[in-house]
């Protein structure tokens, strides 16, 4: 069929990433619009008792059940009494970035035991407030001196997914790296709009491949529970990042400086998805932006349109629990679809985006998400995004939900943060 193509491995997939340490698998990718077949969504508000929920004073009951099976199915379980321990400041900074900010680089530890891992979390505050700050916290993918050009912040220490070329020494690699990231982390224009910014790197909590679970958290914490036998519903990747996004939220609300009822939580691709999650989990993030999230965030599931279920559990088995691989050929049996994880996070505002180019993720799937899980936030006394046609590009839409498809190629760029700030203005301040 001419409408399908097969993607062979990272062929064609306009996603060449150094993550790809598959074999090469034939999958069917579509993307085509009008080849995409009809499919069912489960209705998000009814339980599955069969009862319909019809007020907002029964949809706690709903929203409990979702997160349920979003973890049973997708994402897995994160252990029960993880340490919340406080943290504790590294370094302060009052005059960094030319005196704009005030830099602080936090050490929160996320296990316990005789080598801790710990989320190096990085803060800059704008030096002019004169009120705790609303915030922007996202975790970046290459470390905290990716995403600015100051000398003094300090080398990501663990894995990274780039190996250095031969003859170089992993400093120089990292060295050469340093503000690699800086254009998906305007923090100064972030700081001249009165937010601050807090960021960590998800290798801190764990590294991302199949058996990096080994060196991070997971492995952590299997270690303090010998003889435990991995069981399906264990947790995946995705979900032990969002644990850090948690556990970085319990660092800055304990910062009188911070407004702790005013904490966006921000991911792009893999860490939008990330985000997404956390947000929906953790009902202490006022506002939830997944930018280009893709498969496993905001795009449907039941959509054969871009990455599929079978191709991101194939390569990438460690994101999410065993259970979820159950699906890889049956997706229309999931409980659950990603418009319920969309609607986890109403009435609080969440924002999605897409880019033209970034089939891979399926803008179209993305913005439907966001319009699916709009019947929540109307029945929570909100807004919702209009009808399933999605706006023009380069235009944003929604009041609760918010949204937004940029021409260009899948990445976040200053384009998408001049959005998220003008939304976060409308919910934050
Ligand atoms: C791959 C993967 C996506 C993911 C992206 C990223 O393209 O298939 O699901 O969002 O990597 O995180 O960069």
């Amino acid at each position: 069929m001419s409408s399908l193509r097969t993607c062979l491995g990272w062929l064609g997939c306009g996603c060449l990433s150094a993550w790809a340490v598959q074999s090469p698998v034939a999958i069917p990718i579509n993307e085509v619009e009008s080849a995409v077949p009809p499919y069912t969504l489960p209705d998000t508000l009814t339980l599955q008792s069969g009862q319909r929920v019809t007020t907002a004073a029964q949809w706690p009951r709903r929203r409990d059940e979702l997160v349920r099976l979003f973890e049973e199915h997708v994402y897995g379980r994160i252990p029960a009494g993880l340490p919340r321990e406080r943290g504790w400041v590294v370094e302060t900074r009052t005059h960094a970035l030319g005196g704009k900010a005030i830099r602080q680089r936090i050490q929160v530890p996320l296990s316990k035991g005789p080598r801790p891992i710990l989320l190096d979390l990085l803060v800059y505050r704008p030096a002019q407030a004169t009120r705790p700050v609303p915030m922007f916290l996202g975790l970046n993918f290459d470390g905290n001196h990716t995403i600015t050009h100051e000398a003094d912040v300090p080398l990501a220490r663990g894995w990274v997914a780039n190996r250095p070329r031969s003859g170089v020494t992993r400093n120089e690699a990292r060295e050469s790296s340093r503000g690699s990231d800086a254009e998906a982390w305007p923090i100064e224009r972030i700081l001249e709009r009165g937010y601050g910014l807090a960021t960590a790197y998800y290798g801190d909590a764990e590294p991302d491949f199949d058996e990096g679970w080994k060196q991070g958290l997971r492995g952590a914490v299997a270690a303090r529970k010998p003889g435990h036998r991995a069981q399906p519903g264990d947790w995946g990747g995705i979900a032990v990042w969002s644990w850090a996004l948690t556990r970085a939220l319990d660092q800055l609300s304990l910062d009188p400086a911070i407004d702790r009822h005013k904490v966006a939580v921000i991911g792009h691709s893999r860490l939008g998805k990330t985000a997404l999650w956390a947000g929906a989990r953790d009902p202490r993030f006022a506002l939830v932006i997944a930018n280009e999230s893709g498969e496993g965030g905001a795009a449907l599931a039941r959509r054969f349109y871009g990455e599929t279920t079978l191709r991101i559990n194939t390569s990438f088995p460690h994101w999410f629990n065993g259970r979820f691989k159950d699906y890889n050929h049956r997706i229309g049996d999931l409980p659950v679809d990603q418009h319920e994880l969309v609607a986890l996070v109403a009435p609080r505002a969440v924002y999605i985006a897409s880019a033209e180019e970034d089939r891979w993720a399926d803008p179209r799937g993305e913005y439907l998400s966001g319009w699916q899980a709009s019947e929540v936030y109307r029945l929570l006394g909100q807004d919702g995004l209009p009808g399933p046609d999605m706006p023009a590009l380069n235009v944003s839409v929604g009041s609760s939900v918010g949204y937004h498809i940029r021409s260009g190629a899948h990445a976040l760029t200053p384009v998408d943060w001049e959005f998220y700030l003008q939304f976060a203005d409308r919910h934050l301040r």
